[in-house]
Order: structure tokens, then C-alpha cells, then sequence
């Protein structure tokens, strides 16, 4: 079974609540109606009930609600969570009142508040866009340094895990270590995948000396410190981490090497070029960006997204509430 039905399956055995922003968006409200009907989460559009309604009127949408943030009766309630939260950071309450009128916010302090389980959007928005609310407001998971990202990738060698394609441009080692602890949690509930977590670099244990292969080594040191238990192992180069004999070689008694199914890249550069040589040269199906040590589950789609994007993204939101 493809990895993504896998995950459909697992949304439909508990009904979770997902927000979806961009509720007037098109392919978001088509994704709305497959989702109800697929059974997968609870959904909630964002947006003007009436033009939703009246713009898609072939669109079967009994049984979604459409929330409309700029007159919904719950909108002063989450200005107050938005101003309490941030007020330190300069936030004032008017500001606070006309931000939480914004889908985007709106959306996330639903979740915030536990009126819906996770959210998904970005097929109008930028990454940044969509992140900021969700970093500003929900925040890391307790004992997670770090909000970070993966990729489940289906791979002619089966389902790994590539991170972060998608949030931190240069991690520190104490990010990079947090987002291979992250990475690890997402190939456990996502994946079905029992953590082999390689920590990339142009060199193999010593091979090459770099800064940046410094970086890497303490952020081995880092992970293996917070999470003794865990299969991990750098710095490895690709090749080692992924060929057995390779790995062997270079790298002899490694509980990774050869072997690995997650792999941790130096940076968001390496890493968001790495996922997609593998997407497009080697036709490998990719899911993500999954957000990983977040408090609550939300999730970014690409602008370019389909439909069936939308759908795997929340049934992939919808798991990781269930877990959450
Ligand atoms: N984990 C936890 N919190 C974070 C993180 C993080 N990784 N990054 C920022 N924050 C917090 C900050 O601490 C800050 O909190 P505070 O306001 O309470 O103090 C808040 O988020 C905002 O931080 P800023 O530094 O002001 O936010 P910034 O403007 O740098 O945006 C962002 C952060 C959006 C994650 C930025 O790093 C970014 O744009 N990353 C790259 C996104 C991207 O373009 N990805 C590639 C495309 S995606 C694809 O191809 C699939």
C-alpha cells in the first residue's frame, strides 16, 4: 500500500478538526468537499460563507463550516489570546483585534485555543507567510529547541524521511540536532519507521576538516546526548549513509550506516535541493513540508499545489493530531 493511503487510513480512525484557512481558495474548497466525503478529518473553512457558497455553488459542502473571521462571534476571544501572548513582544490590542480578523491568524489561534485539532495552508501564501502565526503563536513542542521540517519521501528504496527542506536556512547545531530529534518523530508516526537518522556532511567520521563539518559533529554529539537511545550517527557522507559496503567502510560498526532512513541535511539549501533532485530525477513521490516539534499540528502546502495535495496534506495533519 502507497505510504500516503496508509496515512488516509489512520486519519479516518479518529475524526480530528482541521482549519483550513484559504477557505475561498478553489482548490482548498474542492479538497474541503473530498475530505468530508472521504471521511477523513472535520474541516472548517475560513471565509465569507455567502461568496463561498455562491462561487462554488457545484461543490457539495453540507456538513463543512465556513467561519467568517471579520464577523465570527469567537474573533474577540482569540484577539485577547493574541494580545496576551504577545504583548510583551509589542503587541497592542488594536493591533491584536484587526489581526485576528485575518484568516491566517484566525486559523491558528482556533487551534490555539483547541477549537480545531491542526490546520494546513500556503496554497496562497509563502512558507514565511504561513509559518510566522503558526511560530509567533503555537510554538515549539516542550523540550524541542526548534520548529523544524520533513519531507516522507516514497523512494525506490522504500519510505525515508529528508529534513529540514523547508524552515531553518542555517541551522546551529543545537537546531540541527532538535530537527533530527524531530525528523525521528516524524518517520515514527508517519512513516511507520523505526529511526535510522543520518547526520549528512561532505566528509565520513573525520574524513574532511571544515567548520562546517564541525557543526555537524556537535550536532551529533548534541542529538546523541538528548536522545541516547535513538539510532543515529554522524557525520556520514550520502554514500556511507546509504550503501551498505559504503557504510561498512567507512564507517565500520555504525548502527546507521548503509541503513539510513532519515537523513538530516548540513542546511535548508542542501537539504531543499537534495529532496528535489530525488522528487524529479528519481520520481520519488514527496509529502511534506510536514512541520515537526510544534506544539499543535499545522502545516504548509506549496502554492503549486493540486487538490490531492490538499487532501494528503490534512489526512497527514490529521494523524499527527491524533499522535499529538
Ligand atoms: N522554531 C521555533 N520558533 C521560530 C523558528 C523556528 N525554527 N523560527 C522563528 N521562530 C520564532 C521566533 O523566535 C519568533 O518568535 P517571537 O516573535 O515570539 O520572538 C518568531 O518565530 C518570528 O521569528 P522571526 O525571526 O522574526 O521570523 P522570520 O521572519 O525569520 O521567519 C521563518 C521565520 C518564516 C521560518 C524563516 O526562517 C523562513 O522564511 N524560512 C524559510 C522558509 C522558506 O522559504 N522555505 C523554503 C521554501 S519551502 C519548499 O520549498 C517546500
Amino acid at each position: 500500500m502507497a505510504i500516503i493511503d496508509t496515512i488516509k487510513a489512520k486519519a479516518k480512525q479518529r475524526t480530528m478538526h482541521i482549519v483550513l484557512p484559504e477557505g475561498e481558495e478553489k482548490r482548498t474548497v474542492h479538497a474541503a468537499s473530498i475530505i468530508k466525503n472521504e471521511g477523513l478529518a472535520k474541516v472548517t473553512l475560513l471565509g465569507d460563507p455567502e461568496k463561498i457558497k455562491a462561487e462554488y455553488a457545484d461543490v457539495c459542502l453540507c456538513g463543512i463550516d465556513i467561519i467568517n473571521p471579520a464577523t465570527s462571534e469567537k474573533t474577540a476571544e482569540y484577539a485577547n489570546i493574541l494580545f496576551e501572548l504577545r504583548k510583551a513582544k509589542g503587541m497592542t490590542e488594536e493591533k491584536a483585534a484587526a489581526l485576528a480578523k485575518d484568516p491566517m491568524y484566525y486559523g491558528v489561534l482556533m487551534v490555539k485555543a483547541g477549537d480545531a485539532d491542526g490546520l494546513v495552508s500556503g496554497a496562497i501564501h509563502s512558507t514565511g507567510d504561513m509559518l510566522r502565526p503558526a511560530l509567533q503563536i503555537i510554538k515549539t513542542k516542550p523540550g524541542m529547541k526548534a520548529v523544524s521540517s520533513s519531507f516522507l519521501m516514497e523512494t525506490a528504496k522504500g519510505v525515508m524521511i529528508f529534513a529540514d527542506c523547508a524552515v531553518i536556512p542555517c541551522p546551529t547545531a543545537e537546531e540541527l540536532a532538535a530537527i533530527a530529534l524531530g525528523a525521528a518523530d516524524t518517520a515514527r508516526s508517519l512513516g511507520g519507521l523505526d529511526p535510522k537518522v543520518a547526520m549528512l556532511s561532505f566528509s565520513t567520521k573525520g574524513s574532511a576538516k571544515h567548520e562546517l563539518v564541525d557543526k555537524v559533529v556537535e550536532a551529533t554529539r548534541m542529538a546523541k546526548e538528548l536522545a541516547p537511545d535513538l539510532a543515529l550517527d554522524g557525520e556520514l557522507q550520502l554514500d556511507a549513509a546509504l550503501v551498505p559496503e559504503v557504510g561498512q567502510l567507512k564507517s565500520p560498526g555504525s548502527p546507521v550506516a548503509g541503513y539510513a532512513n532519515v537523513l538530516v541535511f548540513p542546511d535548508l539549501q542542501a537539504a531543499n535541493i537534495g529532496y528535489k533532485l530525488v522528487q524529479r530525477l528519481g520520481n520519488a513521490e514527496a509529502y511534506g513540508p510536514i512541520l515537526q516539534g510544534i506544539a499543535k499540528p499545522c502545516n504548509d502546502l506549496s502554492r503549486g499545489c493540486s487538490i490531492e495535495d490538499i487532501v494528503a496534506t490534512v489526512a497527514i495533519t490529521a494523524v499527527q493530531a491524533q499522535e499529538a
